[in-house]
């Protein structure tokens, strides 16, 4: 099976033994405590969860900063975003053992528990050079930008042990699973080529023809679609509505045994390119073989060039993964061809040959009862998502 990123044994910061977590979370009662923002409570999820693999907990300034500008920890270590612990707090000092309390979660039970190795201001120039850095814009408009920039300037670094996976577990039992789960499913299937397939959207025709296709073209066992189910932006389809329109179609549309539905807990950067790269680490880390980056992979508006997310891989260096990126172009149905392709592959076409639909459009019809065009939406996942825009006004 693939290696975990940058070690040879995938080391999650959950505390697994019972007794060991029974004993942590009541000494972290007695702790001073710190209220986490979601971000570093997302961080916190996924270093529990073991798909930040080899990280210890949060980055230090030195850190933080070396990432944002070269992708790479002050000792080495390739890494595509700072993984950071921003706060307001004041209250916290070096050296103490903190509780991080859970914002997402109702009475804020302890996620994780901190020790503080080191407390550092973060300048305003240095929030606006990781910013630019991560984002690829200043811009407030942009969702990932206006969460970041709102985070604090106080940062918080050292180890952590993780007590929980938040709400992620609760509300999605079915569907949450860690790094660890999900290599240990993979090797009972007797997976050894194994595509991950990053959404946060439900899943359209094109989608869909995009797994089918790296599967076929990379002789792969199987597909594992692997879903945020953290924060998303306004307007962005929830997670139970995205998960029961996937699991209805691949209910109906693969054959059986070769998809597995899964999800993460953590909220969408929208960093297009530099989110694509950090997908590729942690899809590394659950035992992927492949990650699929289409048109506009965790892109948002018109920051990102359509493409901008697979060509970062070509800058980094050639053994920072060894997960593979399986390319798409962008993919739509032929009317002259009659079924989906990527329009690299169909010579001769114009626009016009193709169904393509805007999100806006896409939710209109949904909002007014109407589906979209069976060559752009399955009818059953249509329908569902017409259930849920109508449930809420349109
Ligand atoms: S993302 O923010 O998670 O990337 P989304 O769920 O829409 O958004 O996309 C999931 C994956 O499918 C990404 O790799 C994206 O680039 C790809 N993708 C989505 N739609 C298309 C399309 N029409 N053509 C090519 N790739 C696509």
């Amino acid at each position: 099976m693939i290696q975990p990123h940058g070690s040879t044994e995938l080391k999650p910061l959950f505390v697994e033994d019972e007794a060991r977590r029974r004993a942590l979370s009541a000494e972290a009662e007695t702790l001073p405590s710190l209220l986490l923002n979601s971000a570093a409570a997302a961080n916190a999820v996924m270093l529990g969860a073991g798909y930040f693999n080899p990280l210890t907990g949060y980055m230090n300034l030195a850190d933080a900063l070396s990432v944002a500008e070269h992708m790479h920890t002050t000792a080495g270590l390739f890494w595509p975003v700072p993984i950071v612990n921003l706060t307001r707090d004041a209250s916290i000092k070096a050296g103490m053992r903190i509780a991080l309390r859970d914002p997402n979660v109702d009475g804020h039970p302890v996620l994780a528990v901190m020790d503080v190795a080191a407390v550092e201001k973060v300048s305003d120039e240095q929030i606006r050079f990781m910013t630019e850095k991560i984002f690829g814009t200043l811009d407030p408009q942009h969702p990932g930008v206006a969460v970041f920039t709102q985070l604090g300037n106080i940062l918080l670094s050292g180890p952590i042990q993780v007590l929980n996976f938040s709400y992620f577990q609760t509300e999605f039992p079915d569907t949450f699973r860690t790094a660890p789960q999900i290599r240990e499913e993979i090797r009972a299937r007797n997976w050894r080529t194994v595509v991950a397939f990053q959404t946060r959207n439900p899943m359209h025709r094109a989608h869909e023809e995009l797994c089918r296709m790296a599967k076929e073209r990379l002789n792969a066992d199987g597909i594992v679609i692997h879903m945020l189910l953290g924060k998303l932006k306004e307007g962005d389809i929830p997670a139970p509505v995205r998960d029961a329109c996937i699991r209805k179609m691949v209910e109906l549309y693969f054959e059986p045994n070769t998809v597995m539905i899964s999800g993460y807990g953590f909220d969408m950067l929208y960093a297009g390119p530099r989110e694509a790269v950090l997908h590729a680490v942690f899809r590394q880390n659950m035992g992927a073989t492949h990650l699929i980056v289409g048109r506009d992979h965790a892109g948002v508006g018109n920051y990102y060039g359509p493409f901008d997310a697979q060509t970062i891989f070509d800058t980094i260096p050639p053994d920072a993964l060894k997960i593979q990126i399986f390319r798409a172009d962008n993919t739509a149905w032929s009317k002259k061809l009659g079924k989906v392709v990527m329009m690299r592959e169909a010579p001769g076409h114009t626009p016009e040959d193709f169904i393509t639909l805007s999100g806006t459009k896409v939710r209109e019809m949904l909002g007014r009862g109407i589906a979209p065009p069976p060559e752009f939406s399955r009818p059953e996942v249509a329908k569902i998502l017409m259930e849920y825009y109508q449930s809420i006004g349109g």
